[in-house]
């Protein structure tokens, strides 16, 4: 397993608005209700240090920040919660749900800020130390229609989110980048049907077939997983 521990280790990449905090709420209870431990985390934070490098980067106060700054900040924060949380929930077998991770930074500071991809690898090397996600379902939404479901839902927005759309557009076609050429991790899972937003219940039972077909291709994958559907 690409994590080298007992758990399995999910993460949920797309960009703001594309529906992913509901993803993996349906995901976590279905693990659940197979009797799974499931850890659910958010980057950047998930840590009590973590959280206060998020705070940084996310004040619409830090808008002079360099491009380099934020990207070792993102890498800081993950630093932190690879070791102190999800290390030690994988190797107690857990199920960690990682709402975005290193494909966040990728996107966001290898094309959003144009740092490019051999920099931001570099910048996360000792950050995660090889343990990639086993899987990583990216939800596919572009960039205009998931900026207008944020604004929609009225809450504040924050430093990244104000970025111009240029910034947002870049990140959504890097994902679509890395999907193409990141093998079977990334899961590209649509959000629309043509110009129709399918129902959060579609999206979570594609998802969920494509957790149990990856179990039973896995064959180190612990007895304990979950299955059915
Ligand atoms: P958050 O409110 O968690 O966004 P969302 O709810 O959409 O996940 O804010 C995280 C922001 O940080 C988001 O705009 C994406 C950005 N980000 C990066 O630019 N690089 C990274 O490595 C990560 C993890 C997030």
């Amino acid at each position: 397993m690409e994590n080298g521990n007992e758990g399995l280790f999910i993460s949920f990449e797309g960009n703001d608005g594309s529906g992913k905090t509901t993803q993996i709420r349906l995901l976590s209870q279905w693990f659940e209700s197979c009797g799974r431990e499931v850890v659910h985390l958010r980057e950047p934070g998930g840590t009590f240090i973590g959280e206060k490098i998020r705070d940084l980067l996310l004040d619409n106060e830090n808008k002079g920040m360099e491009p380099v700054t934020e990207m070792l900040l993102y890498a800081a924060s993950r630093a932190q919660l690879m070791r102190s949380v999800i290390l030690p929930a994988l190797a107690g077998n857990a199920v960690v749900i990682c709402d975005r991770f290193v494909d966040s930074s990728y996107a966001y500071q290898g094309f959003g800020r144009q740092l490019g991809l051999e920099v931001v690898r570099a910048a996360n090397e000792k950050a995660i130390d090889g343990h990639m996600p086993n899987l990583t379902f990216f939800l596919d939404l572009d960039a205009d229609t998931s900026m207008a479901r944020r604004q929609a839902s009225g809450m504040a927005t924050d430093r990244l989110e104000n970025e111009e759309m240029a910034f947002h557009r870049r990140a959504h076609d890097g994902y679509r980048m890395l999907c193409d050429t990141s093998g079977e991790r990334i899961k590209r899972i649509a959000v629309l049907e043509g110009d129709r937003q399918r129902t959060p219940e579609d999206v979570a039972a594609e998802i969920r077939a494509h957790v149990i077909g990856w179990q039973k291709n896995e064959p180190g994958f612990n007895s304990n997983s979950a299955r059915g559907g």
